[in-house]
């Protein structure tokens, strides 16, 4: 299933984003006892982090039931300022005091991005105590954001990591960022329960549209392949995203 919701700017997404996690956080919690979430990299989710890390002050949260992990990485250390994971540790698990045994990163730093990848299917496989060498596990949510080029986590455009259809866990060399990347896959992203696509800007407003109302080209539009299987799928954009999506019905 999937649904569109729309907000006036950048700040009432971040503010929904954060509240929508408490949400799904909570009902997970009460069904299973612990909240598995997949963090997305980039800029748009910074916000959010923060007025997550506020959020004692806002939202009554068990923090000591959630475990963390990473959608992607890029092929740097923790304490690289391109990290995803050190993005996310600034503005959320540092000021929230997470215990690092809840912090899953991807080892973007190892030299081989493939041993990474190989390394983090076998965390998770540990942490949702299931064969790694089967079925993808369950995400209670995971956290999206898509590039102008339709790109998201690190499933880039035309990128072999597109067709992956067994591994949970892929690395791969970016030709167009000239650089390796680590990304969870289709299989994976798409047995989660709840999946947030957060865009924000007008930069992709026309790549938004090809997206959500143009033919399916997931080569050329990555974002195109994420449709959860059982789970729902909710895009959370601001205005200048959704500039050039109809108005007046459903998209
Ligand atoms: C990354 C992300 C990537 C990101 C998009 C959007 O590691 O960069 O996982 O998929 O979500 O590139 O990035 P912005 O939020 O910075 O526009």
């Amino acid at each position: 299933m999937r649904a569109i919701r729309r907000y006036p700017d950048a700040e009432a997404v971040s503010r929904a984003a954060a509240q929508d996690l408490v949400e799904v956080a909570r009902a997970a919690i009460v069904a299973r006892g612990r909240f598995c979430v997949a963090l997305s990299g980039g800029s748009t989710p910074r916000r959010m982090y923060e007025i997550l890390s506020e959020a004692p002050r806002w939202a009554r949260l068990e923090w000591d039931r959630v475990e963390f992990f990473w959608g992607d990485e890029r092929a740097v250390g923790p304490d690289h300022a391109d990290s995803n994971y050190g993005a996310a540790a600034a503005a959320l698990l540092r000021p929230l005091g997470i215990a690092p045994e809840r912090v899953h990163r991807i080892q973007g730093e190892l030299p081989d991005p493939e041993d990474a990848a190989g390394r983090y299917q076998d965390e998770l496989a540990r942490v949702f105590a299931s064969p790694a060498d089967g079925l993808p596990p369950i995400f209670d949510l995971v956290l999206l954001g898509m590039g102008p080029d339709g790109h998201t986590a690190s499933l880039f455009p035309y990128s072999q990591a597109l067709t992956e259809r067994t591994r949970w866990v892929v690395g791969h060399h970016v030709a167009r960022l000239g650089k390796a990347r680590i990304t969870m896959t289709p299989p994976i992203l798409n047995r989660a329960a709840e999946v947030r696509l957060l865009v924000t800007g007008p930069d992709k407003a026309g790549v938004l549209r090809e997206v959500l109302l143009g033919p399916r080209e997931p080569e050329r539009l990555p974002a195109q392949l994420v449709a959860p299987a059982a789970g729902r799928l909710v895009w959370m954009l601001d205005r200048a995203a959704a500039a050039e999506l109809p108005a007046d019905r459903p998209v």
